[in-house]
């Protein structure tokens, strides 16, 4: 059996938790401070409330929010909370083409965004691996072509990121200055994804969040679901360590930042760390199924694109700043299956009316 901490298969051993330079560029900056022009009302100190300052809210007229991805997992939720209080323009590549920067450029003209939240990313982690040049075009260059007009419009951008900028080689949790090293293809793509938003744009916030389930779209709970209508017995694999995060958490993580000034890099994800195998268990659970899970290594089950063996985000800096942390993802899971959109798909979770 390998064990998931083996440092043979890290590059770098014993600088993981000190604040450094990734081997692309400058992360001095995943700390900022709040743009002069902002923080003259605001209390930036940790024990200030964040939802107490609400600066986008100041202006006249309600704040006008471009989402991008807005048909994929996350995409759906933003939707769904920034209507209540924004003036949203829900795009997806059907209505704005991120690699097409006059695409963008119509676009922005066209609704003069205050804040762009960028969900749309080319997201499949293997084909990335396979479709090199689209996986960069859409999640670099489509990032920049944003960024570009983000400068242009005055636009404040909030960019999501992702736990396999790092190598899962630590023993601890993530924090979000520790040096970033990414494996595989859509992880590099992310990575100059940040750095295009960080180099271009000074009002933006960066969320790095993992293992993404949602009630739209794909994702790994709804295939671990389908397959135990299939099958009796699956083997996942139980040396990849994460922290999966709903969709809907992280909207509402999504809308609690961006009415604060505070811009930087945040790790958000619900708590605590598992692994894919111990996941799948508790999906089981809560679902009532009875396949039976067997514990794999990453060895028993090879994948075109290298993933981390260990890449819990530590949501140190969100907490710092006085955000609470999310529930845990147990929770989140729970509230997932009871969600009218999934018992569609999987009628076997309907169990009736609940007792009074
Ligand atoms: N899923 C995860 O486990 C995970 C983990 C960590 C971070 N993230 C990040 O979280 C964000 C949201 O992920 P998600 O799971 O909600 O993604 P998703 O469901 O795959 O949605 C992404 C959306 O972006 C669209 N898109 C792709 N190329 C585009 C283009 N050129 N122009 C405009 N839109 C385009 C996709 O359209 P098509 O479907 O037509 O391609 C899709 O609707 C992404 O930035 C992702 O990198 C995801």
């Amino acid at each position: 059996m390998q064990s998931f901490h083996t440092l043979e298969r890290c590059h770098v051993t014993d600088s993981f938790h000190s604040a450094g330079k990734d081997n692309f560029s400058d992360e001095d900056d995943v700390f900022e401070r709040p743009s002069s022009s902002r923080d003259s009302s605001a209390n930036i100190g940790y024990e200030s409330e964040p939802d107490e300052i609400n600066f986008l809210k100041e202006q006249d007229s309600r704040p006008k929010v471009l989402i991008t991805g807005a048909k994929g997992q996350l995409g759906v939720e933003l939707v769904d909370l920034l209507q209540n209080d924004f003036d949203i323009m829900p795009t997806d590549i059907e209505e704005m083409d991120i690699t097409n920067p006059d695409d963008v450029l119509a676009n922005f003209t066209l609704f003069q965004p205050d804040l762009v939240v960028h969900a749309a990313a080319f997201t499949n982690v293997d084909s990335c691996e396979t479709n090199q040049e689209e996986a960069f075009k859409v999640n670099a260059i489509g990032t920049q072509n944003l960024a570009i007009a983000c400068q242009d419009f005055d636009t404040i951008m909030l960019y999501i990121s992702t736990d396999y900028v790092f190598d899962g080689c630590s023993d601890k949790p993530y924090r979000e200055y520790n040096q970033t090293r990414p494996l595989n293809v859509y992880g590099e793509s992310k990575l100059m994804g940040e750095q295009i938003v960080r180099h271009l744009i000074s009002k933006h916030f960066i969320i790095r969040t993992s293992w993404l389930f949602g009630a739209q779209g794909n994702n790994f709970v709804k295939t671990m679901l389908r397959l135990s209508a299939e099958k009796k017995e699956i083997g996942v694999v139980d040396d990849q360590w994460g922290r999966p995060t709903y969709a809907s958490d992280l909207a509402q993580a999504v809308v609690q930042l961006i009415n604060t000034p505070f811009y930087g890099t945040y790790h958000i994800s619900n708590p605590e760390p598992t692994t894919w195998c111990r996941f799948t268990r508790k999906i089981f659970e809560i679902a009532n199924r009875e396949t039976k899970v067997n514990a794999l290594t990453t060895e028993e089950y090879p994948t075109p694109a290298k993933r981390p063996a260990y890449s819990v985000l530590d949501s140190f800096y969100w907490q710092l700043r006085g955000f609470p942390p999310l529930r845990p993802w147990e929770e989140a899971l729970a509230d997932f299956m009871s969600h009218p959109a999934v018992i569609k798909e999987f009628p076997f979770l309907d169990r009736g009316p609940k007792e009074p």
